[in-house]
């Protein structure tokens, strides 16, 4: 039976049980949100742009304007394009080049600022140019992906899969940045298991969970330099950190030992999930959840040349993240139990 749009193959994504090595006790499911058109955030710039047809937020043939360079920018130019929308992604020159011309493929307008703001560097600089773009176009449309209620509602669904192949989930782990994924999942998989345990994983240099903010971390997609309403801390159980150089020798590790390709944020939850299934119970059921696929970091993750130019060693994986009970400047794969770490407030 085929489908009559492209915007009917979001979702329903594949789930796979994962072969991880052999100290592995419990069962670890990876959903392949990268197996959607673009990736995870097809199903989020679906519902969203749906949701605010609907309720008259966006109406026929109005502009959607939004600052991304990854997955949600791809996402709104696939279902806003589709839709008959004008798409303008505000974006900065660290852009890959591979995502850019996905996006002018789709028809999105790319506007990229030449010149990071002293405070607030590039972020700052793209809400500028943004706003800008929203006075021009004063019928233009703002999805907000950090605070929309319709990013994390867009995961009733991939709880819905996820439980329908599995029964029941004991674990879920999954990446943050603008917490839609990992909160939305997470709210849904607790209605059915009032007692699932939460795992969050960050980047070293985010400071989602009040770290000090690096923008140099060469990580993507997942990790963030402010505190997004979309994350909601009384979801979370655990959170990890990981550095670059452990980030990407994991994601590497996904792609040779469960021949997965995909993006660092995959990587890291990769890194997790191997270590969680040997520290619990047997038999118990761990999801995860695999944003992005690796083509767009061909010339970063998956090339030799970039981790001799960072001075970032290869083969280094180690299994041994440290416990922490309080969140302080984390060097290396750290994680703290977000219920007993000392209030986040006083951090
Ligand atoms: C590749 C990738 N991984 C992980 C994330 C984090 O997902 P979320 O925004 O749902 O927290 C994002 C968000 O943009 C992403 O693009």
């Amino acid at each position: 039976m085929y489908k009559n749009s492209i915007l009917d193959i979001i979702g329903e994504t594949p789930l796979i049980s994962l072969t991880l090595d052999s100290k592995a006790l419990a069962n670890v499911y990876g959903k392949l949100e990268l197996q959607n058109p673009y990736g995870m955030k097809d199903r989020v710039a679906k519902n969203i742009i749906l949701k605010a047809k609907e309720d008259g937020l966006l109406l026929d043939g109005a502009p959607i304007i939004e600052s991304s360079s990854g997955t949600m920018a791809l996402g709104l130019a696939l279902v806003g394009t589709y839709l008959g929308h004008e798409v303008h992604i505000v974006t900065d020159p660290r852009i890959d080049s591979l995502t850019k011309r996905k996006l002018k493929a789709l028809g999105a307008n790319l506007h990229v600022v030449n010149e990071m703001e002293k405070i607030g560097g590039w972020q700052k600089a793209r809400l500028i140019y943004l706003n800008k773009l929203l006075e021009r176009m004063p019928n233009a449309f703002w999805p907000q992906q950090y605070e929309n209620i319709n990013n994390p509602n867009a995961y009733n669904a991939l709880a819905d899969e996820a439980v329908e192949k599995i029964g029941k989930i004991d674990y879920l782990v999954g990446s943050v940045g603008s917490g839609g994924s990992l909160c939305g999942t997470a709210k849904a998989l607790k209605k059915r298991n009032p007692n699932i345990k939460v795992v969050g994983v960050d980047a070293i240099g985010s400071s989602i969970f009040l770290q000090n903010d690096n923008p140099k971390r060469l990580q993507s997609g997942l990790g963030n330099s402010i505190q997004p309403k979309n994350v909601d801390h009384s979801l979370i159980d655990y959170v990890h950190w990981l550095n670059d150089e452990e980030a990407f020798n994991w994601t590497r590790e996904l792609a040779s030992q469960e021949k997965i390709f995909a993006g660092n944020s995959s990587g890291s939850v990769y890194a997790v999930s191997r270590w969680l299934s040997r520290n619990i119970n047997v038999d118990l059921n761990i999801l995860c959840i695999f944003p992005d696929r690796g083509d767009r970091y061909f010339e970063t993750i998956y090339d030799d040349d970039f981790y001799n130019k960072f001075s970032l060693s290869k083969n280094h994986l180690n299994l041994n993240p440290k416990k922490e009970n309080k969140i302080e400047v984390f060097n290396n794969w750290t994680f703290v139990n977000l219920k007993k770490v000392k209030t986040l407030e006083t951090v």
